[in-house]
């Protein structure tokens, strides 16, 4: 039995999600574990929660100064009081920005707190698009092309109607460092370009600028387990509903927006192929624990795409991380419990390694 903490809320656009993914993790958290709950306010602030006497499909987060949490160097978690808090792992469960971009690994690192999924350095690199695709590209994976403009050079008319010519009659324009398709718009012609990247710069200075791949939008989870790397048959994500692209309305807010398939049917060929690399993917840049890797795959000559990897994938009832370990054998319970040995082992080995110049 081990005291495991549920990190979730946070800061990001995603904390509603990130409740919701928490709620899915405390139901399926082995019986023989105590969890101990911590909410992150949209300020950033941890508070200790009660546990719910009943199964939620969000967990709250209670404002309650006298159980607020805080995160001592060297030394781990107190309570307001100044009483130790014991934890023996940490799951985040914290989506986007300073829950899956490095932030929190590193307070969680610098606290001595074993934790579950990527490092910092993978958390940091997954989550940054153009990064992560400047890996894969020189690891010889195939990535969609793309052009990086910074808010600060900005972009003017000659380059816009360029692009077009170098990248095809549709583009889509993302912000590097986002997630939940925030910030993310199609373009067909220069003056939507430029409208559409000072939309996304509002969101980061570093934007990319991309060729449109119409075609199919496939996601394959991935697993470390004792047993190695484990890579899960895909599903797809079909939108509906009008919506030309998986944006945030789709994701989020219209309940018939999007049509998932756990697992996509697939030819032998392409069944083989994803999941090998998904796992590439995820071992360019340096993920941990597990990730979900989402490709497009053109509709016109197959070609296979790695789009994004994410490395706190949604967890909820409905997301299809879970959903597609389930379909390939592992249930929730045990992807989970995979998760707390791998934070527990990775800790032991940051406590063992020589950090010292050993004269
Ligand atoms: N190059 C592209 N071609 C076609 N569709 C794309 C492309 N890039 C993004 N999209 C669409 O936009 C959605 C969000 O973009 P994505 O790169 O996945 O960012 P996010 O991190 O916000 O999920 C995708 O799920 C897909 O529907
Ligand atoms: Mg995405």
């Amino acid at each position: 039995m081990a005291r495991i903490a549920l990190l979730y809320g946070g800061r990001s656009g995603e904390h509603d999600v990130s409740r919701a993914s928490a709620a899915f993790v405390l139901k399926n958290l082995h019986p023989s574990h105590e969890p101990v709950l911590i909410g992150i306010d949209a300020s950033g602030t941890w508070f200790l929660q009660v546990i719910p006497a009943e199964n939620l499909t969000a967990l709250p987060v209670h404002k309650d100064e006298s159980q607020q949490v805080h995160v001592v160097p060297g030394v781990g978690l107190t309570a307001a009081n100044g009483a130790s808090l014991h934890i023996d792992a940490v799951l985040p469960i914290l989506h986007g920005s300073y829950g899956e971009d490095g932030a929190v690994q590193g307070l969680l690192e610098s606290a001595r707190i074993p934790y579950a999924g990527s490092g910092i350095l993978g958390s940091a690199v997954g989550m940054d698009k153009d990064i992560s695709k400047r890996l894969w590209a020189r690891a010889g994976l195939p990535v969609v092309p793309w052009r990086t403009f910074r808010k600060e050079n900005g972009i003017n008319e000659k380059e816009a109607m360029s692009l077009f010519t170098e990248l095809g009659n549709t583009v889509f324009v993302k912000p590097s460092n986002a997630g939940s398709s925030v910030g993310v718009n199609r373009a067909t012609n220069p003056k939507e370009l430029v409208e559409a990247l000072h939309h996304a710069w509002k969101f980061d200075r570093k934007v990319l600028v991309e060729q449109a791949i119409e075609g199919r939008e496939l996601e394959c989870s991935v697993l470390e387990t004792p047993q190695g790397l484990q890579a899960f048959p895909p599903g797809e994500i079909i939108p509906a509903n009008s919506h030309s692209f998986y944006d945030y309305e789709a994701k989020y807010l219209d309940p018939n927006g999007a049509h998932l398939a756990v697992p996509a049917a697939l030819d032998a060929d392409m069944a083989q192929t994803l999941p090998l690399l998904a796992q590439r993917a995820f071992r360019c840049v340096e993920a941990a624990g597990f990730s979900r890797v989402d490709f497009l795959v053109d509709d016109q000559n197959h070609s296979i795409y790695i789009n994004e990897i994410n490395t706190l994938p949604g967890m909820t009832a409905i997301s299809l991380f879970p959903l597609m370990a389930e379909a390939g054998g592992v249930p929730a319970t045990e992807m989970i419990e995979h998760l707390i040995t791998g934070a527990i082992n990775e800790s032991a080995y940051r406590e063992e390694r020589n950090y010292t110049t050993g004269l």
